[in-house]
């Protein structure tokens, strides 16, 4: 993966609570970790407090928010803010995942605006994209993943704080992952979109990491792909499988 970090995202979605929770946080602790790897998890914002305390020793290990609002505070029912997910102790914000456009319906250009926050804060951002199983059926999965990416990048000046999470919605949760083929030739043709359109140097330093039905089977085939640079894992990161995808470039 060019030199490139590996990178294993953990997002538990709404799933969870105190005893799970903890039980999966200690599990990382105690495990045999692969030290090389960024590790990010990324729990309910209601937990995000109990799992950076659970995860403070284990250096290579951080929490994410799963989302954020744009504004700083106030009169945002529900909300929380940059800040407030940074006190809690994240240091990296989801923006932009698939049930978050599809399910709660944010468009690109609020995606945008809460990119420059995000990074203001100091946070970095696990920038999600993917086309839906139509879209790749007509031929237009990089007509939609270039409208997603254009709204990120109108709104980054560091790209050293950016992951961009390739997820495509017809792999999410359904147990139909990409083929390690057909998820190398889009994470190819995005870096190469980051390269006509950002720079060369952060096209070679931008880890571009895969989500949609990895587990602790197909995680390996997928790793040895020369764009994919990591995963963004849902269902499998909250079994003991997560280690084993943790530790799959070993
Ligand atoms: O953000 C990760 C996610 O959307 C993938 O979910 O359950 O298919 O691994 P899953």
């Amino acid at each position: 993966s060019g030199g490139r970090q590996f990178f294993v995202g953990g997002n538990f979605k709404m799933n969870g609570n105190t005893k799970s929770l903890s039980a999966i946080a200690e599990r990382l602790s105690s495990s045999d970790l692969d030290d090389t790897v960024e590790v990010v998890v990324a729990p309910p914002a209601s937990y995000l407090a109990l799992l950076s305390a659970k995860l403070s020793a284990k250096e290579n290990v951080n929490v994410s928010a799963q989302n954020v609002h744009e504004a700083e505070k106030g009169a945002f029912t529900g909300e929380i803010s940059c800040s407030m997910a940074q006190d809690c102790g994240a240091r990296y914000a989801i923006l932009g995942h698939s049930e978050r456009r599809h399910v709660f319906g944010e468009s690109n250009e609020q995606i945008g605006t809460k990119t420059k926050s995000v990074l203001a804060a100091g946070l970095v951002v696990i920038a999600c994209i993917g086309e839906k199983a139509e879209d790749r059926k007509s031929g237009n999965t990089m007509n939609v993943c270039v409208e997603q990416l254009t709204a990120f990048k109108e709104n980054i000046n560091d790209w050293s704080k950016v992951v961009i999470a390739y997820e495509p919605v017809w792999a999410i949760g359904t147990g139909e992952v990409a083929t390690p083929e057909i998820a190398q030739e889009t994470h190819s043709q995005i870096r190469t979109w980051l390269s006509e359109n950002v720079g060369s140097e952060v096209a070679a330093s931008t880890r571009i990491i895969y989500g949609g039905s990895v587990n602790g089977k197909n995680c390996k085939d997928l790793s040895l792909q020369p764009d994919i640079d990591g995963f963004l894992v849902g269902g499998a990161s909250l079994k003991p499988e997560f280690v084993d995808i943790i530790n799959c470039t070993r």
